[in-house]
């Protein structure tokens, strides 16, 4: 068995683990699990009752790994999430008091429900995968993983990400509201014993992915071929998003990094060894579309992110 069939065999578990809890949303899934077999942070956004939190508590599940969950809300302050060092009084030392950051896979759910100083301390651990407390630093794991969960409408009393912040998320996954069929199964499921939360409380999902698995996966990944012809491609579209008209702000090259490797990624779990344009433009939006600032008069039109990520790709030569 070739490393990519390892992949997509790995992908296929966690689908049919994720699947026992969540209804529908396979897109979301797969994105899902493109930021975790990258070894990167993702930002969950949809309205209320999506099942984001849902989500991300069932991956949770899947890999298996150290788990926690902070829940963010306007009097959070930052050393709630790193720690602090606390004087011992019996012992007449300080000692550290770690706090719910030192885990592998972190749930920051309502990120913009705290104040900008609060967020910046998770986001600045999210990009050196370390913290620093009280002049100590301290490494986080190596696997360290943040999906934060955000409601796309800003309601009074919450803090919009900072822009420049939003950088370090690789992708946005966008939830939305589920089909009628896909609502009336949940609609059923929750008339039986079997709804999707009393599914995962009943310990329904199994743990398939190991941390061996996912640092073989991503030295998997870096043998996925990527054409020159597509590798400019890459560039282009995301130098075409700081041409475009619609936009202020375009995407910065961290963009480009990240769609190269959520394309290498794309096609891992598809059971290929090589990129397509495909993979490139299934991607763009979600890896380059919370990276951008419109101009505010288009914005006013009501004209949205993805309709401008839609032009810039039609903007771009696809190679052949
Ligand atoms: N696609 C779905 N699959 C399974 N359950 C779903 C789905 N969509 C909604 N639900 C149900 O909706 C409930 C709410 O989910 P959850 O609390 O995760 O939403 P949320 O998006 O985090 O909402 P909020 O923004 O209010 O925190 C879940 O417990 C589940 O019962
Ligand atoms: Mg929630």
């Amino acid at each position: 068995m070739t490393s990519t069939d390892s992949i997509k065999d790995l992908l296929q578990r966690a689908r049919a683990e994720v699947r026992k809890v969540i209804i529908g949303q396979e897109a979301v899934i797969d994105q899902a699990l493109i930021a975790i077999f990258t070894g990167s942070h993702a930002l969950v956004e949809g309205v209320p009752g999506v099942a984001k939190t849902l989500l991300v508590r069932t991956l949770s599940r899947v890999l298996g790994c150290e788990y926690n969950r902070i829940q963010f809300t306007p009097d959070l302050m930052p050393a709630d999430i790193t720690g602090t060092t606390i004087y011992d009084m019996q012992r007449g030392e300080f000692t550290l008091v770690r706090g719910p950051i030192f885990t592998t896979f972190l749930l920051a759910d309502e990120i913009n429900r705290a104040p900008a100083k609060t967020q910046s301390a998770l986001l600045q651990a999210m990009q050196e995968r370390r913290v620093t407390i009280d002049r100590d630093t301290h490494p986080l794991n190596s696997n360290f993983t943040v999906f934060a969960t955000q409601n796309p409408v800003e309601y009074e009393g919450t803090y919009p990400l900072p822009e420049a912040q939003k950088d370090r998320f690789m992708l946005k996954i966008a939830m939305s509201v589920p089909g009628r069929d896909e609502e009336l199964e949940l609609a059923q499921r929750m008339l039986g014993t079997d709804s999707p939360e009393a599914a995962l409380a009943a310990g329904a999902v199994q743990q398939v992915i190991s941390e061996a698995d996912l640092t073989g996966a991503r030295t998997t990944l870096e043998a996925i071929t990527v054409r020159g012809e597509l590798v400019a491609y890459i560039v282009d579209v995301v130098r075409a998003t700081r041409a475009s008209d619609f936009v202020l702000v375009g995407a910065g090259p961290r963009a480009t990094q990240a769609l190269l490797l959520a394309s290498r990624a794309s096609a891992a779990i598809a059971g290929r060894d090589f990129v397509t344009p495909d993979d490139v433009k299934s991607l763009t939006a979600p890896v380059i579309g919370h990276r951008l600032v419109l101009r505010p008069e288009y914005e006013l039109e009501g004209v949205t992110i993805e309709e401008v990520v839609t032009k810039v790709l039609e903007q771009v030569a696809v190679p052949r």
